[in-house]
């Protein structure tokens, strides 16, 4: 069982709070000169991949929860970022979301998504969340934090009605982004399901193909091209 009360006992990672192009903060990661999100925009982002072309594409008025995984908990924003639409729409949403190496308090309370969405005490919420188990954020939103690896994660299969796929960048976790996960994600996905990321390239799309999904190529946020949407016929 992983403790999930350091990110870096090690101190091999360093950790620097950014802003970017839209004022809204990000995180690089020094060690992998990698961003938690687009430096043109991370709320951008995050709204237009997994809100706007992900969860506004599969909502719909029904009393079952939407079951929602996300791969990449990061700083929060995309959990923070759905709880504000499940209120705003009255949408149940179940979010299940998996990450390996949890931030310390010190630098997500540090992050100014909070303040610039008017939702800090449901931002300490979500991040105070014991890792494990179902917590009622508000009444429409219901948060699952798994301390693992995706590819390591016991998950129910066929259940997930959307995924948010937000893992790092291909070129700097290459494993995250091949088959035999992509496998394991399709599998947890229910028929029909959805899945969205930023990531628009060729070999991912042939992959998602060859697994049985219908992809479409969309436009990107702020200063990305292309993203992907794919459903699992
Ligand atoms: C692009 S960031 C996610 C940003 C996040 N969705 C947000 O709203 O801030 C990628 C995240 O994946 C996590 N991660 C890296 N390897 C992982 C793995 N094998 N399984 C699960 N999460 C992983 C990283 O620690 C990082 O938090």
């Amino acid at each position: 069982m992983l403790l999930c009360s350091s990110f870096n006992p090690e101190g091999l990672v360093s950790l620097k709070i950014i802003t970017t192009s839209d004022g809204s903060h990000s995180l690089l990661n020094e060690t992998l000169k990698e961003s938690y999100h687009s430096v043109h925009g991370a709320l951008q982002e995050s709204l237009h991949v997994f809100i706007k072309k992900g969860l506004e594409f599969v909502s719909q008025d029904r009393d079952v929860p939407l079951r929602i995984l996300e791969v990449g908990f990061g700083t929060g924003l995309n959990a923070l970022l759905t709880l504000q639409h499940a209120v705003k729409h009255q949408q149940n949403i179940h979010f299940t979301t998996i990450e390996l190496y949890p931030l310390p308090e010190d630098i997500w309370s540090a992050l100014n998504y909070p303040t610039t969405l008017d939702l800090a005490d449901e931002y300490r919420e979500i991040h105070h969340a014991s890792w494990g188990k179902d917590q009622l954020i508000s009444n429409y939103f219901t948060l699952l934090k798994i301390c693992d690896s995706i590819q390591d994660a016991r998950l129910p299969i066929n259940f997930f009605d959307l995924i948010y796929y937000d893992a790092f960048a291909p070129s700097k976790q290459p494993e995250l982004w091949e088959l035999p996960v992509l496998e394991k994600i399709f599998g947890l996905m229910k028929r029909g399901g959805t899945l969205a990321t930023y990531c628009a390239k060729g070999q991912l799309k042939r992959d998602l193909k060859s697994l049985g999904m219908t992809v479409e190529t969309l436009p990107g946020p702020p200063g990305k091209k292309e993203m992907v949407r794919a459903v699992k016929m």
